[in-house]
């Protein structure tokens, strides 16, 4: 965890939430809580620190309310390693090779990639240095340095020496690369091709994933690296190269221990559908057994405990795990108890109003509305919709979502793809170049009311 300084205040966090969630208030004040609490905890006496658990979070709601929006949008916020699985696939028959430690093996995988980022973002001016001098070995190739100068010549600047010509030109080239005005020449480069190790099926069993995948990368460095030569732009070059003398320059230990590190203090683990896990009543019967047993295999490491992974071992201690589910069969009193007091803070989101899906429409950052401007805009098209015409979409939606099945907020794409569909159609052949597309309250009503009327229309068509 590096700047302390920039972490966010629990009433700042809701206030980025604000940007992209509407409503789910409560929702957010716990995120919020929960993630400053981190902070809190690496700076309180020391002796204590250990001792403070983070406190999970349950969040129940009904699908499309905005449940993994919140948990997606709060790793962004934090900079944090983040994951989402779904707890049903654990029980998928058959799945074998993944087990439930895989879900903290991908949180290191993804801090190895913020960490090796931020590391790559370090070293790239040296990088791109490194890459520039390649470049210009392959075009104009160095000559090696006599080893006694010749006396400059007084008389002119035009060099005198082979070695000093050869300089000289390089020099050019140096600053034409650098200017970028040789982007489109096209240089032969040497690329590394790491032998692809197809070695997936070997052995198999969940305990053997770690050495098997330490196996592979052993193999994979075992393997000599294949030198292959490819002709490309320097443009490409550029990127290709870059990243290759980036890595070099990155030193992988500090990488791995970083990102442990960071995961564990600061990792999120989002466990979607935990009620498909819960066994609602019956006893017993197979699937709930295989569901139980998710539930027992996922305990330890909420509880905190400590994970092979291909980059050291992690404690999941002070990892946040935030669990979410509908709840509409089961109950979180139907989860094991063990598991049920592990999340002891549970959170309920609200269904949507339509005021709700009104704002959503038209507020978030990523708006649905802002999103087809932005696509008709690309046509140079305009397309625009007044607060009415937002107000009967939102109606629309609504009413949908009482009438055949509610899908909350996700409703809002459907509906809008049946709106827009014709003209995004049209686009550019009928609707041309600078045209004016405003969306109106009668617009939305004469191209939806038909298959609100009709339930069985819109049960197949929204
Ligand atoms: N409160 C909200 N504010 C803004 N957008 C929302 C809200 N709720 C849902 N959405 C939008 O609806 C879509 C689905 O939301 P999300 O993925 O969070 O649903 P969910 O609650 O996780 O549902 P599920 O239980 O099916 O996983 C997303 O595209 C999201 O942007
Ligand atoms: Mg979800």
């Amino acid at each position: 965890m590096s700047r302390m300084e920039d972490f966010l205040t629990p009433h700042q966090i809701v206030k980025e939430l604000d940007k992209y969630i509407i409503g789910q208030d409560d929702a957010k004040k716990n995120v919020a809580i929960a993630l400053r609490n981190r902070w809190r905890r690496m700076h309180a006496d020391e002796k204590l620190q250990k001792e403070i658990v983070p406190n999970n979070i349950l969040m129940i709601g009904a699908t499309g309310v905005g449940k993994t929006e919140i948990a997606r949008r709060l790793a962004n916020l934090a900079d944090a390693p983040f994951v989402k699985v779904e707890a049903s696939k654990f029980t998928e028959v058959g799945y074998v090779g993944r087990d439930v430690e895989s879900m903290i093996r991908d949180l290191v995988e993804q801090a190895v990639n913020l960490v090796k980022t931020r590391k790559s973002e370090e070293v790239k001016e040296k990088a791109m240095e490194n890459v520039e001098e390649i470049i210009l070995d392959i075009l104009i190739p160095p000559l090696k340095e006599p080893g006694m100068r010749p006396a400059p010549v007084e008389s002119g600047d035009s060099p005198s020496t082979d070695y000093e010509l050869n300089e000289k030109t390089r020099d050019k080239f140096r600053e034409k690369i650098r200017k970028g005005e040789m982007e489109d020449r096209k240089i032969d480069i040497n690329v590394k091709k790491p032998q692809a190790a197809g070695l997936g099926m070997i052995g198999g069993g969940a305990m053997d994933e770690v050495s098997m995948m330490n196996l592979q990368e052993m193999l994979g460095n075992m393997m000599p690296k294949k030198n292959k030569k490819r002709k490309v732009t320097i443009a490409e070059a550029r990127r290709i190269l870059l990243e290759e003398e980036a890595a070099k320059l990155i030193d992988m230990d500090e990488v791995k221990d970083e990102a442990i590190e960071k995961a564990a203090s600061s990792g999120i683990v989002f466990i979607d559908e935990i009620d498909k896990v819960a066994s609602a009543s019956t006893k017993g019967s197979g699937p709930d057994v295989s569901r139980e047993g998710v539930q027992r295999d996922l305990l330890p490491i909420v509880e905190g405990s400590t994970v092979n992974t291909k980059y050291g071992l992690i404690k999941t201690d002070h990892i946040l795990f935030i669990a979410a589910g509908a709840f509409h069969v089961a109950k979180p009193s139907d989860l094991i108890p063990e598991l049920q007091g592990r999340f002891p803070i549970r959170v309920e989101l609200e269904n949507l109003t339509k005021d709700d899906f009104y704002h959503i429409l038209k507020d978030p950052k990523n708006a649905l509305s802002k999103q087809y401007e932005a696509l008709f805009a690309a046509e140079k098209v305009k397309i625009s919709f007044n607060d009415e015409s937002l107000e009967e979409i939102a109606e629309t939606a609504f009413q949908i979502n009482q009438d055949v099945e509610n899908i909350g907020a996700r409703r809002l794409h459907t509906v809008m793809s049946k709106l827009l569909n014709e003209f995004l159609f049209d686009v550019p052949e009928v609707i041309g170049e600078n045209a004016h597309i405003a969306i109106t309250r009668e617009m939305v009503n004469e191209k939806l009311a038909d298959l609100v009327k009709n339930k069985d229309l819109s049960e197949y068509i929204l």
